[in-house]
C-alpha cells in the first residue's frame, strides 16, 4: 500500500515537472512500475532534470527512453545520434492493448495491426470462445518474426456490463503488469424510421455504442491512472457522428456516434493532466459483416454497395485494413501531442 502511494506520488510529480526527493523514490519498484515511470519521463518535455534526479536516486533508466527531446532536428544539430528513429515511434513492443469487438471486422483487423507492431492484444467480444477464423489469425500473429511478434489473446465480455468491464481490465493488468492502449470499438447498427423508432431498439444502440464505449474507456483509464501509464484510449466513432448518410435511416446509430465524439473530447480534457490521451477514429463505409447485414436486406446488395461507395470522392467502400495506420498512429508514441481529435478515414465523404 505504501509503495502504491509512493509510486502514484512520484508519477504525478514527474508529470507536473517537479522533482521527486530522494526518499520519495522507491528503489524496489517492480519492473512494470519502473517501465511506467520511464514512459512518464518519455512523455514530458522537461524530463532532463527529472531524469537525472530519478536515475540517481531510484534506478537506471534504459537508454532508448532517456531525454527523448534529442531526436530529429535537435539530434541533427547536436551532431548526435537520434535517440528515437521515426520508425521506432510506431513500435508497440512491450505494450499491452485491449480491443473491444475484436472477434471480427474492424476490431480484429486493428488488433492484428497492434500485434504486428509488437503489442500483446486482448480481443474482447460477446462469443464465449473465438471461432476458427479468429484462431487462424491468432496463430498467424504468433508465427511473425521479431520485432513484429506481438500476441493475440481472447476474452469473452459484454461492454454494456460496467462492473465486468472494470474487472476484465483489472485481470489483464494482474497478468500482464500493464495496459497501454484501449480501442473501444464494439458497436451495433439498427435501421428504423425516426418517427417510429422503437424505444427498446433505441436503448440497445445507446447501451452498446455509448455506455459500452464509456465503460471500456473507464476500465482502461482507471488502470492507466493507477499505474501512472501515459496510455492511449481510442474510440471508434463514425462519419455518421458528423454527417447523416444519404438515404440511410439510422438516427439512433448517428446520435450514438455523435455522443462518442463528444465523450472522447470530454475525456481527453479531463484525462490530459494524468498523461492519458483520448481520440476517435471516424470510418466511412467499410465492408464488414455490419455493412453486409444492411446490404443483404436489399433486393440488389451489389448495386446498393456501388451506390453507397459512389457517395465519397474516392468512389468506393474502404477495407478494414485501411484503418490500421490511423489506429496504430494514435496508439503509438508518434501521437504523443494528439488528444481530443477525430481522425476521419472515409474516402473523403465528409469533405463533400
Ligand atoms: N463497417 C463500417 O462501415 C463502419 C463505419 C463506421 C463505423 N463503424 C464502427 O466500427 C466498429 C466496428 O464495426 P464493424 O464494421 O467491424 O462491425 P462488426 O459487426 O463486424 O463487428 C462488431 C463487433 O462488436 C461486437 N459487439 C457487439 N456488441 C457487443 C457487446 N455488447 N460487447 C462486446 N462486443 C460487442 C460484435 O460481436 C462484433 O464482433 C463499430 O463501432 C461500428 O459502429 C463501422
Amino acid at each position: 500500500m505504501e509503495e502504491n502511494l509512493c509510486f502514484d506520488m512520484v508519477a504525478s510529480m514527474l508529470r507536473l515537472g517537479r522533482k521527486p526527493r530522494r526518499g520519495q523514490c522507491n528503489p524496489s519498484y517492480s519492473f512494470s512500475r519502473r517501465e511506467a515511470l520511464v514512459r512518464t519521463l518519455n512523455d514530458i518535455d522537461h524530463c532532463d532534470s527529472a531524469f537525472s534526479h530519478i536515475s540517481n536516486c531510484c534506478f537506471e533508466i534504459p537508454l532508448p527512453y532517456r531525454m527523448t527531446t534529442t531526436v530529429g532536428v535537435t539530434a541533427a544539430l547536436a551532431g548526435s545520434p537520434s535517440q528515437r528513429s521515426t520508425g521506432a515511434l510506431f513500435s508497440l513492443a512491450n505494450r499491452v492493448a485491449l480491443v473491444t469487438g475484436g472477434h471480427r471486422g474492424i476490431g480484429l483487423e486493428i488488433a492484428l495491426g497492434f500485434a504486428e507492431a509488437g503489442a500483446v492484444v486482448y480481443c474482447l467480444d460477446l462469443p464465449s470462445s473465438p471461432d476458427e477464423s479468429w484462431r487462424m489469425v491468432q496463430s498467424w500473429a504468433a508465427s511473425l518474426p521479431e520485432p513484429n511478434s506481438g500476441r493475440l489473446e481472447y476474452v469473452s465480455g459484454d461492454v454494456t456490463d460496467q462492473k465486468a468491464m472494470w474487472e476484465v481490465v483489472e485481470k489483464i493488468v494482474e497478468k500482464e503488469g500493464r495496459i497501454d492502449v484501449c480501442m473501444a470499438n464494439a458497436g451495433i447498427v439498427h435501421v428504423a424510421e425516426c418517427l417510429e423508432y422503437p424505444a427498446e431498439d433505441f436503448k440497445r444502440v445507446m447501451d452498446v455504442n455509448v455506455s459500452g464505449v464509456l465503460f471500456t474507456a473507464q476500465a482502461a483509464g482507471q488502470q492507466m491512472e493507477r499505474l501512472g501509464i501515459p496510455g492511449s484510449i481510442i474510440m471508434t466513432a463514425s462519419m455518421s457522428g458528423t454527417i447523416t448518410n444519404p438515404n440511410q435511416h439510422s438516427s439512433a446509430y448517428n446520435i450514438s456516434k455523435s455522443a462518442v465524439l463528444q465523450l472522447a473530447r470530454s475525456m481527453a480534457c479531463e484525462l490530459a493532466p494524468k498523461g492519458i490521451r483520448v481520440n476517435t477514429i471516424s470510418p466511412g463505409y467499410i465492408y464488414t459483416d455490419m455493412t453486409r447485414s444492411i446490404l443483404d436486406t436489399q433486393p440488389q446488395p451489389a448495386s446498393l454497395k456501388e451506390k453507397l461507395g459512389a457517395q465519397n470522392p474516392m468512389g468506393r467502400f474502404g477495407r478494414p485494413d485501411e484503418l490500421r495506420g490511423a489506429a496504430l498512429w494514435l496508439a503509438s508514441d508518434g501521437a504523443t501531442f494528439c488528444t481530443g481529435s477525430d481522425i476521419k478515414v472515409d474516402g473523403g465523404q465528409c469533405a463533400w
